[in-house]
């Protein structure tokens, strides 16, 4: 039963929930198997065909980062579009600067039961224990929809795993599709090695971790942080030694809510991974602390619903960003968010992007 007390789930949310057939666990080493039972919400509702529109490039919004050259600097988040399909029945993908896919593990994964998501004033929770559809049907199937539909939308495909092993493999797999722009370890997942302790929360694992990828890699290597840590800087640095091309901040920050009525937890797996609104002043703070020591492109993410709030990434240290709660909110937050960019820039008396990065 959905809490009193908190807001409702938007159409949109509803279908990344899923119906969290999963056994209870959370960590990536649980119900994985070639015969998960995973709910698509890429495929619901399939009444309509991908939006296709013309797109107007404005020059002053361009960024270039390893792998990716983006028309704007602003992606969609992991996890908040799943593969692409269900969003691009709202507005033409070739809007974004880029698309980043739902963390993929070697096998197809059901995830935890439902409830997995909940939304309150602050932002959204959710503990989807890691819900995806397995690297080969990742590779087989949803990517060549993209390349077919959107042949120069940059795809960033996301890595997830319980061990290094288990990444270097997904990896591995990744480098034989054509349409891979870079990749983006998610390293918020628990090490089933070492007892389910965070992957990303221990320097050498976070270091051996990268240089294995970006060894299996054919295309630079993200590596996306997670807040849920003592000190970030460590591990950032231990990426970069690792080879990294580039950081990705901010995962989810782990929360509780409970349900007064039941005295219960609200989500399945007790605490889930906060975002939206209240995650955005730490990640601004992270990416600052990372950028006094570190040279090598952030991507900002956690908590923007706004061109203003694009700008105040990019001034933080980022030079480009992912948007994933606010498209649970409202599915057409990207292209109004890129939309309002130039303007916002005018304001602003910013000519261009690339300017922005020179004067930080
Ligand atoms: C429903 C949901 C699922 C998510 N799944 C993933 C995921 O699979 N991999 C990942 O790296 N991050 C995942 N995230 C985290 C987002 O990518 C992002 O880092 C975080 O939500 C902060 O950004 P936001 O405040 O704009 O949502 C997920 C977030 C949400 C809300």
């Amino acid at each position: 039963m959905r809490a009193q007390t908190g807001l409702p789930i938007t159409p949109h949310a509803y279908l990344l929930e899923g119906s969290g057939d999963g056994r209870q666990g959370g960590g990536a080493g649980t119900n994985s198997s070639d015969t998960a039972q995973v709910t698509d919400p890429d495929l619901a509702p399939a009444t309509s065909a991908p939006i296709h529109s013309d797109v107007v490039r404005d020059p002053r919004l361009a960024v270039s980062l390893p792998g990716l050259d983006l028309k704007n600097p602003v992606m969609t988040a992991s996890g908040t579009c799943w593969y692409g399909q269900g969003i691009a029945r709202d507005y033409d993908l070739d809007r974004l600067g880029a698309i980043v896919l739902k963390s993929t593990t070697l096998k197809p994964r059901a995830g935890n039961p439902t409830p997995r998501l909940f939304h309150s004033e602050s932002g959204w929770m959710n503990c989807n224990g890691l819900h995806n559809v397995g690297v080969e049907r990742e590779v087989g199937e949803k990517i060549p929809w993209l390349a077919g539909n959107y042949p120069d939308l940059p795809v960033v495909a996301s890595v997830a795993g319980s061990s290094v092993d288990e990444y270097e493999q997904v990896v591995a797999r990744l480098a034989q599709s054509d349409h891979v722009a870079a990749v983006e370890l998610n390293v918020s997942c628990p090490n089933v090695k070492k007892g389910g302790a965070t992957l990303g929360t221990d320097p050498q694992t976070v270091e051996e971790l990268t240089r294995r990828c970006k060894a299996a890699s054919r295309v630079p290597v993200y590596v996306k942080l997670t807040p849920n840590i003592t000190s970030i800087v460590p591990i950032a640095q231990a990426a970069e030694r690792g080879g990294a091309d580039g950081l990705t901040m901010i995962n989810t920050l782990t929360g509780l809510a409970i349900d007064p009525f039941t005295r219960r937890p609200l989500l399945s797996n007790v605490t889930g991974g906060v975002s939206g609104p209240a995650v955005k002043p730490v990640a601004l703070r992270l990416i600052h602390e990372v950028r006094a020591v570190s040279d090598i492109p952030i991507i900002g993410v956690g908590g923007i619903r706004s061109a203003e709030d694009v700008l105040e990434f990019l001034m933080a240290g980022a030079d480009a960003v992912q948007v994933g709660s606010a498209a649970l909110d409202d599915p057409l937050a990207l292209p109004r968010i890129i939309a309002d960019l130039p303007v916002m820039m005018d304001r602003y008396g910013i000519s261009s992007l690339a300017y922005l990065r020179d004067v930080r």
